[in-house]
């Protein structure tokens, strides 16, 4: 390889690390905009009771172990937001399949989950961003 050719690749390079690096960042962001993993565990406990207290849905919640939906849920949005985690659940289509969920009820979790992120303090913008990314969920969880 000689002078211009390794120039050429350094240049190359350069270009490719400026068009992935941005990317990065902005995902990073919605992960630190929640507060991070402390962050994420405190809005899943703070959701957790206004879901079994929410008369649109807490039926459904009836025979499930809160504990190990909010473990899965923390990995989900964690991954969702650009964060360091993996998802250990099942995938949503199996897991909410059978339950004959509303488009109502999937507003409401969504809503329970957008207050609890801004009972934790979480802006505004970021909220918005996070609930979007559950959006297309909705064609695997609604079956009703
Ligand atoms: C964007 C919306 C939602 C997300 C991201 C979500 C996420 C999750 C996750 C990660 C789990 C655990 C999966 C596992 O155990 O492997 C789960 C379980 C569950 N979800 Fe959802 N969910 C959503 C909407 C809903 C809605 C709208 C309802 C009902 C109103 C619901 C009811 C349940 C129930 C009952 C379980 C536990 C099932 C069991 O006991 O095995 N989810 N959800």
């Amino acid at each position: 390889m000689n002078f211009f050719h390794s120039m050429r690749a350094a240049a190359v390079f350069a270009v490719a690390l400026a068009a992935v690096a941005p990317a990065h960042a902005a995902d990073d962001a919605l992960f630190q905009g929640l507060g991070g993993k402390p962050g994420i565990k405190n809005i899943v406990e703070t959701f957790k009771p206004m879901v079994l207290a929410d008369p649109r849905i807490k039926e459904t919640f009836s025979d499930s172990d809160m504990k190990h939906v909010g473990m899965r849920l923390e990995e989900q949005l964690c991954v969702l937001a650009g964060g360091p985690c993996t998802y250990g659940g099942e995938p949503m289509k199996e897991t909410h399949g059978g339950l004959k969920i509303t488009n109502a009820q999937f507003n409401a979790l969504a809503e329970n989950l957008q207050i609890a992120m801004e009972k934790n303090g979480v802006a505004t913008s970021v909220a918005n961003k996070l609930v979007a990314k559950l959006a297309p969920m909705q064609r695997d969880i609604v079956t009703k």
